[in-house]
């Protein structure tokens, strides 16, 4: 029988947890539960379709995220998949054999990806099984991925008689470099958790089931840094997977600047200097860190 659409109530398309709580090494919240202050948890959620990607998925996703990115409590975010088989398998396939050229330029849940990837708020992806095409290429939007050993990367797009179409040919060829993205991009091919570490795609690979637990311990370390400067480290980080490094440079030391004079700056050296550890200002609304003004 032909693979049809899977009908989902568009609530529960994505869950999210805000603050996440601490998981264990199996990935069950703590008993009793130990929430991460300023960690969010979004669970992407159509395990059954081992999460692909429809565009409404997309469309909740995007609006998730970017609620969470506007909210001062919150300073790093872990997506994941749902269930134990996939981060996403891609977009999804039943619904994008439907669509022309036309129709895909105004499907607003095709910008889903690029608005994930828009927001100011680190993020990180926690991947277990498989995280094909759009999955790969939203675990890839992500600042971070956490792969539990059992993860598959893959751009099988051209077995459809596509190509990626989410930032695959370009996210990839940055973090991989071109020669090793051009084989995986023409042939599809899949690489395990442990390829992809070697070839530098991910951040580091833990035992399949402690991938969301590691997850959300690195997104509550980086929550707990001083909020200005995690926003202007990931704003130059990113810039040099987008810009020339002359630009990337000028970035960078017009973020720097511009955390002179900040409280936590003060705070921070001050600390050093009369050998104590930092206090940071409390979670609070962004401040202009991130204008690189100086
Ligand atoms: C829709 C999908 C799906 C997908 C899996 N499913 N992947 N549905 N879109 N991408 C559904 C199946 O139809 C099935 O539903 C259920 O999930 C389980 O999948 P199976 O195929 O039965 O599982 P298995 O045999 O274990 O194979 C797993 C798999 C395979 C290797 C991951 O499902 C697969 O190849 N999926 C497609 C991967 C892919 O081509 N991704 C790229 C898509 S294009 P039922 O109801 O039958 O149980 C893309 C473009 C992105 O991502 C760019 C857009 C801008």
């Amino acid at each position: 029988m032909a693979r049809q659409p899977a009908r989902d109530d568009p609530q529960d398309l994505v869950l999210v947890e805000h603050p996440a709580s601490r998981r264990g090494p199996d990935g069950a919240a703590l008993d009793p539960p130990e929430p991460l202050p300023g960690v969010a948890l979004v669970t992407l959620n159509r395990p059954r379709a081992l999460n692909a990607l429809s565009f409404g998925l997309l469309l909740r996703l995007a609006e998730a995220v970017e609620a969470l990115d506007a909210d001062p409590g919150c300073r790093a975010i872990v997506l994941t998949g749902a269930g134990t088989r996939a981060f996403a398998a891609g977009a999804d396939v039943a619904e994008l054999a439907a669509q022309d050229a036309a129709s895909l330029a105004a499907a607003p849940g095709f910008r889903g990806w690029d608005r994930v990837a828009a927001v100011a708020t680190p993020t990180i992806a926690a991947v277990r099984g498989y995280a094909l095409g759009g999955g790969a290429e939203l675990a890839m939007a992500c600042d971070m991925i956490v792969a539990g050993d059992d993860a598959t990367f893959g751009q099988p797009e051209i077995n459809l008689g596509i190509i990626p179409g989410a930032g695959g040919t370009q996210r990839l060829a940055r973090a991989i470099g071109k020669a090793r993205a051009m084989e995986l991009v023409l042939t599809g091919r899949r690489v395990a958790a442990a390829e992809a570490e070697r070839l530098g795609l991910v951040t580091r690979v833990v035992p399949a089931g402690e991938a969301l637990a590691a997850a959300l311990d690195l997104a509550a370390a980086v929550a707990a840094q001083p909020v200005e400067a995690v926003r202007a480290a990931v704003e130059a980080v990113r810039a040099a997977a987008e810009v020339p490094l002359a630009a990337g440079l000028d970035v960078e030391r017009g973020l720097f600047r511009g955390l002179f004079g900040t409280p936590d700056q003060v705070e921070g050296m001050a600390a050093f200097l009369d050998r104590r550890p930092p206090r940071w200002r409390a979670p609070g609304p962004p401040a202009g860190a991130a204008d690189g003004a100086s």
